[in-house]
């Protein structure tokens, strides 16, 4: 049998025009730039107006992938999102119609802020096993509809925004190839990343408590870095890469000091981070792969580079994947175009 793999063609990504810097949030809330910046190193997040969804983002940043890639179509939507449009129908069936894609199998996939890792992993699977030819996985959040604006503790760390990849079958050694994934998750401690209502164990949203996000920070923390540097070390190994082998690291866009602590951890160079935290801020199932488009246009990424993906995030949920990255032109979608 042939030995197929999932190999990315494109990137695309869409932020929303809207900036609101951390000065901004301070007129607003008893926080200062440089708590946030020293903390986190967020200096300011983008965020959508009023109407204006994930769907909306993520329709955008999948025709920028599927442009980047040079194609019309896929056999297969994936959207990783925690802020869907509506509880129900899922968005990603809204999206690949909004693609001209009508037809095409779509569905969206919770995984907090692993997200993408975890549609990685389905979207290279179903291409191993032949499922599928081609998937388009998208990562889109508009987390400023969930978190509550009063809370400094939260309202400073998130933005809103979207990007997407275009995953083709290939064979080995194809540049773009996805070599390895691995995954967990520790539903013992749900409680420390949620929103609680809107579910079905409480379905109300009638307070503000039940319907905005929260976040046990510093226990999150800990946590963050203690499965993101197992998880990321795991896969290194699998593939036989040494720490000084990795050309870039690529993870969750949570804290700058988590992202530096987990490379110390694992021996990789500060200067192999990437982070576009100051830009963007937290964008959760978005932050992997609008990461990736933000450094491959900055020239950080090249045809052939070793790239070490980790995430962790609700659920608690995490995961890493080893890719290497593509020849592949990253395209930016102006705004949101309106559902
Ligand atoms: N401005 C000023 N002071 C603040 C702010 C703020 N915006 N927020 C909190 N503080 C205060 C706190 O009240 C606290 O005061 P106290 O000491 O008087 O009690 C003090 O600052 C320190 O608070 P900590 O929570 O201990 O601050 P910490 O250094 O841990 O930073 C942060 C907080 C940035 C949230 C950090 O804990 C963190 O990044 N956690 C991990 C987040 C993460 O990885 N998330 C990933 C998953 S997200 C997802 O899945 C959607």
């Amino acid at each position: 049998m042939l030995d197929v793999r999932a190999v990315v063609t494109g990137i695309g990504s869409c932020l929303p025009p809207d900036v609101v810097s951390n000065d901004d949030l301070s007129l607003v809330l008893d926080t200062t730039h440089d708590w946030i910046f020293s903390r986190t190193g967020i200096a300011r997040r983008h965020v959508v107006r009023p109407g204006t969804s994930t769907g909306d983002l993520g329709t955008a940043a999948g025709a920028a992938a599927l442009e980047s890639a040079g194609r019309r179509g896929c056999d297969l939507v994936l959207l990783a999102t925690t802020t869907p449009d509506q509880r129900c129908p899922a968005t990603a069936p809204q999206i690949a119609a909004r693609l001209g894609l009508a037809g095409v199998p779509a569905f969206d996939l919770a995984a907090v802020c692993s997200g993408f890792v975890y549609g990685l992993t389905v979207a290279a699977s179903m291409i191993g096993a032949g499922t599928y030819d081609s998937v388009l996985l998208i990562g889109a959040e508009t987390y400023s509809t969930i978190v509550d604006p009063a809370d400094r503790g939260t309202a400073v760390l998130f933005g809103d925004g979207a990007a997407a990849v275009v995953l083709e079958r290939g064979l080995p050694g194809t540049p773009g190839e996805v070599l390895h994934v691995e995954l967990g998750s520790d539903g013992d401690h749900a409680g420390l990343i949620s929103v609680p209502g809107g579910g079905s164990r409480a379905p109300h949203l009638d307070d503000d408590a039940s319907r905005h996000f929260r976040m046990d920070g510093r226990e999150v923390y800990v946590r963050a870095v203690a499965a993101m540097t197992r998880s990321a070390r795991s896969v290194a190994e699998a593939v036989g890469w040494r720490p000084e082998e990795i050309d870039a690291f690529v993870g969750h866009q949570a804290n700058a000091r988590i992202l530096r602590a987990v490379a110390r951890r694992l021996g990789v160079a500060e200067e192999r981070v990437v982070s576009q935290l100051a830009e963007v801020g937290n964008t959760a199932g978005a932050s992997i792969p609008l990461a990736l488009a933000w450094a491959a246009s900055q020239g950080r990424l090249a045809k052939g580079d070793r790239v070490l993906l980790t995430a962790f995030g609700g659920g608690l949920t995490w995961g890493s994947a080893a890719m290497v990255w593509p020849g592949v032109h990253p395209v930016r979608a102006e705004g949101p175009s309106p559902g």
